[in-house]
């Protein structure tokens, strides 16, 4: 440190009221604001947690009941900041000690805290607009009991044994620029849902060593969103632990779990909401970080990698405990975090495996429609000019095809031929990529009525013919090709060898 014995010492306070506005604009969304709330819940132990917005009145409450706060531990959780580098319990989700405030009035005018401990209620209102007039002072407004007792009605608070309510008042910039207060905040809401069954999901589904938690919003239960769809994914290794050193010397580990997605046409429309919401696979790949099983950052690769269709399959899990929010560089919002380099080199690796697990799965069902050893229905070619362009022409030499061309009459074959031209020049190409890039699942027939069709055209070729040669011909064109299995039970079922 420099000496600066010599030097006078001029105090510079800021304005209480400047810091409460510049803090304001630190780029919370309501769903990130809402979620700040809750870590503090959840830090204190909270099990219950309710939101209420009653549909026409301008506040937002959320109660919670957990360990609550004296006086004292109330004035503190009032105070903006807090130090950085103390240490915290291992669970606890904050690290600033503005989250309460900032968030808040990222979305509100007035902040009330109601909180109840050891059996005594407490409660401090921070109001803007109150100190601007006064015109200095970091002062806070202590409620009168009867006003307290107001905000309690139609809660179970006073059931609590312990628990906090925070109160957010005039909501002008939650819903700035709407003119339906209703209808917006019901929309807003939505999303709020959609974003704390995601951040929370591992304790909304209580999950080893988390004790589940509750969160309703207007009376009803949200249920959590598992971004690994874990029941019908495939964890492809055991969990990786990286060593890293923290900032004080001490190693700790960051645990790594990767995940391959099923393919989309395995997928229900509920369980393509749960994995993506309004996005996209392809947007949504990528890691996961949680902070201490909260989820921080999400669907980015950091720059590592590209976000390609074919490893849209692909996401890893990561975990990290506060201990390194220095290195990950974490913001106030908890919304951003960046690995540092010792993990950065680590993560390149993994990514690429990842990736590569999930264009393997694009790669094996596209070599199934080209296998050179087949007879396809389809062709695809390579044109010897320097464009290389691609061609898919229906292949007339399919025996299919040309055991029916042979029962038509020479005109019957020519207009059987242009027709088949045509049907080539005419496939829906770009409305399929479309559909493929909004990751609609490409319906033909049932995989059912499909077998169904192809058993029966295999018995009836068998009736016919069950010779070797006929039954090795099967196993080489489409589409009895596809279905190896089947035309090995139908072999068994005939006694064929
Ligand atoms: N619902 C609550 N129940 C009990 N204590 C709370 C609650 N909300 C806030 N607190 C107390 O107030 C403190 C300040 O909260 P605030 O969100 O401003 O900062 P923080 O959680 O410490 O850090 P961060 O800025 O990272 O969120 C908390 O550390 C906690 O001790
Ligand atoms: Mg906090």
């Amino acid at each position: 440190m420099q000496n600066h014995k010599e030097f006078e010492e001029i105090e510079i306070a800021p304005r209480a009221i400047d810091i409460m506005n510049a803090t304001r604009s630190m780029g919370y969304t309501s769903e990130s604001a809402i979620a700040d709330i809750i870590d503090n819940s959840i830090s204190a132990n909270a099990k219950k947690i309710w939101i209420s917005f009653p549909p026409n009145a301008e506040y937002l409450k959320i109660i919670d009941d957990g360990d609550g706060m004296t006086f004292e531990e109330l004035k503190n959780a009032m105070r903006y900041g807090h130090n950085f580098n103390d240490p915290r319990e291992e669970s606890d989700l904050g690290r600033f000690g503005l989250g309460l405030k900032t968030a808040s009035f990222s979305q509100c005018e007035v902040l009330t805290v109601i909180s109840k401990k050891d059996g005594q209620v407490n409660s401090l209102r921070w109001d803007p607009s109150y100190i601007e007039n006064r015109g200095y002072g970091w002062v806070a407004l202590s409620l009168l009991p009867e006003e307290i007792a107001k905000y309690c009605i139609d809660t179970d608070f006073d059931s609590l044994e312990s628990g906090t309510i925070v109160i957010w008042e005039n909501l002008s910039l939650m819903l700035a620029g709407e003119s339906n207060y209703r209808s917006a905040m019901s929309l807003k809401m939505d999303s709020v849902r959609n974003h704390l069954r995601l951040v929370f999901h591992r304790f909304l589904s209580g999950e080893d060593g988390l004790s589940k938690l509750t969160i309703l919003i207007n009376n009803k239960a949200i249920q959590p969103r598992d971004p690994f769809l874990k029941t019908k994914s495939y964890q492809i290794s055991d969990v990786q632990k990286i060593l890293v050193p923290e900032l004080g010397g001490k190693e700790v580990s960051v645990a790594i779990k990767r995940y391959l997605l099923p393919s989309i046409s395995k997928l229900s429309k509920n369980e393509l909401n749960i994995l993506c919401g309004d996005s996209t696979l392809t947007n949504t790949q990528g890691f996961y970080v949680y902070r201490n099983k909260r989820l921080l950052v999400w669907g980015t690769w950091f720059r590592l990698a590209p976000k390609t269709n074919t490893s849209k399959l692909s996401r890893i899990q990561i975990d990290i405990s506060s201990s390194l929010d220095k290195l990950w560089s974490l913001d106030v919002k908890k919304s951003t975090a960046k690995p540092p380099e010792i993990i950065r080199k680590n993560l390149k690796a993994l990514i690429h495996y990842s990736q590569d697990k999930s264009k393997k799965v694009f790669v094996a069902k596209s070599k199934l429609e080209i296998h050179p050893k087949i007879t396809h229905f389809w062709e695809r070619t390579i044109s010897n000019d320097d464009t290389e362009s691609i061609g898919y022409q229906i292949n007339k030499a399919h025996p299919s095809i040309l055991d029916f061309k042979n029962t038509l009459s020479n005109e019957q074959n020519t207009k059987f031929d242009r027709l088949m031209f045509q049907l080539e020049q005419f496939i829906p190409i770009n409305q399929m990529f479309l559909d493929m890039e909004d990751e609609k699942s490409i319906e033909f027939a049932s995989d059912d009525v499909l077998e169904r069709t192809i058993r029966q055209e295999i018995e009836e070729m068998l009736d016919k013919d069950q010779s070797k040669t006929t039954i090795q011909l099967l196993k080489k064109i489409e589409p009895f090709a596809r279905y190896p299995e089947l035309i090995n039970e139908i072999m068994q079922g005939r006694g064929i060898k």
